[in-house]
C-alpha cells in the first residue's frame, strides 16, 4: 500500500510507524528506484522554481555536504572526509564507546568545540528563507551541528541528534537523560561520569547500529509522505533511514530536486537534479523563486 508502512506485528493492523530496520542506522545499499525513475532534467533551475512555487509543503532533507562550505567535512569525501580519516568502527558505534569512552569522547569534543568557530553559510539562510516564500517548510537533517537552527530554520528535525547535547551513556533517568555540561566538571580526554548514575556521559548523537529518536524518525516519514516537494542537499545517500526518505516522498507523488556536486545514490531517485554546491545553487534557487513569486504571485 502506497506510502503506509504495515506493522510488524503479524497481525494484519496498519501502521504509521516505519519497519524497525528504517529506525536503526545503517549504512545503505544503493538505493534503487528503477528505470521507471529517471532524471528528468540534469540542471534545470526554472522546473525547480516551477515545482517550488506550486507547491504548499515543502521539505528540505540535508546532509553532511550542506556544512561543507561552513568549513564542517563531509564523511565520505574520499580525501577530507571524515570516514577516510577516522574509523567509524572506532568512534561511532556503541561497541567503540564500551571499549574506550576517552577516545570517543575525546573525538566528539574536538567536534563540538569546532563549532563555535563556524557560521552558517548562504545556502543554510536560503532555506531558512524558503518558510516565507512557501506555506509550510521542514528541514530534516542528518547534520548535528545546528547550523539551520543557527541561520534560523524554525522547524528542523534532527534525525542523528546533536553534537553540542550531552547525556547518560545509561539513559537512567529516560530517554535521553541530557546533561548539561555547564553543570559538571569534565575534561576534553576523559568521558565524565553521570551526576546521577555513574555511567559515562556521551554526546548525544546516534551511532550506528543504534536506534534513531523514534518521534524523529516518525516525523521525518510523515512529512516525506506529505510533501508537494522534496528538496534534498549535500547527502551521499549511504545511511538508512534518511536514504529512504526522497524514495518515499516520490513514491508519494512528491517532486524530488536534488543538489549536489556530485551524482549520488539518490540521484536516481531525484526528478531534477541541480548540479553544484549547497552555498551556490541553493540562494539561486531562492532568489529564483522570489523573483518568480513577485512578477506573477
Ligand atoms: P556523506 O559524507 O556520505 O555525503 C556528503 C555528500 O555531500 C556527498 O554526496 C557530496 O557529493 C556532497 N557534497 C560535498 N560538498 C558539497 C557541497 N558544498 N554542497 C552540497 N553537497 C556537497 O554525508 P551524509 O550523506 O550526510 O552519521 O552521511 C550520512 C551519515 O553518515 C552522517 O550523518 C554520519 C555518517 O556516518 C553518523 O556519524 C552517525
Amino acid at each position: 500500500m502506497c506510502g503506509q508502512w504495515h506493522s510488524a506485528d503479524g497481525l494484519g493492523r496498519k501502521s504509521r510507524r516505519p519497519p524497525l530496520a528504517l529506525l536503526v542506522l545503517s549504512v545503505a545499499l544503493p538505493v534503487r528506484t528503477g528505470t521507471i525513475f529517471p532524471v528528468v532534467d540534469e540542471s534545470n533551475l526554472s522546473e525547480a522554481v516551477a515545482a517550488l512555487k506550486r507547491a504548499v509543503r515543502v521539505v528540505v532533507s540535508s546532509g553532511a555536504g550542506m556544512s561543507k562550505e561552513s568549513g564542517i567535512p563531509t564523511f565520505r569525501d574520499a580525501l577530507e572526509g571524515l570516514w577516510a580519516r577516522y574509523d567509524p568502527a572506532e568512534l561511532a558505534t556503541p561497541e567503540a564507546f564500551q571499549r574506550n569512552p576517552d577516545l570517543v569522547w575525546a573525538w566528539y569534543i574536538e567536534r563540538s568545540e569546532k563549532l563555535c568557530t563556524v557560521q552558517p553559510h548562504a545556502g543554510h539562510y536560503a532555506i531558512a528563507e524558503l518558510e516565507g516564500l512557501i506555506p509550510e517548510v521542514v528541514v530534516l537533517t542528518q547534520n548535528v551541528d545546528g547550523l539551520h537552527v543557527r541561520a534560523g530554520s524554525r522547524d528542523v528535525v534532527e534525525l542523528h541528534g546533536n553534537l553540542e547535547r550531552f547525556k547518560c551513556s545509561a539513559d537512567c533517568r529516560g530517554r535521553p537523560t541530557v546533561i548539561d555540561l555547564s553543570t559538571i566538571s569534565y575534561s576534553k580526554d576523559h568521558a565524565p561520569p553521570c551526576p546521577y548514575c555513574g555511567a559515562r556521559v556521551r554526546p548525544d548523537v546516534v551511532w550506528f547500529g543504534e536506534l534513531l529518536p523514534p518521534e524523529a524518525v516518525e516525523r521525518a516519514f510523515e512529512e516525506a509522505r506529505r510533501c508537494q516537494v522534496m528538496l534534498v542537499v549535500g547527502t551521499s545517500g549511504a545511511v538508512q533511514p534518511a536514504a529512504s526518505l526522497p524514495v518515499e516522498a516520490r513514491r508519494a507523488g512528491a517532486v524530488v530536486i536534488e543538489v549536489n556536486p556530485a551524482p549520488s545514490f539518490i540521484t536516481p531517485t531525484a526528478h531534477i537534479f541541480l548540479q553544484g554546491t549547497a552555498g551556490t545553487v541553493l540562494p539561486r534557487l531562492v532568489a529564483a523563486l522570489r523573483a518568480e513569486q513577485e512578477e506573477s504571485p
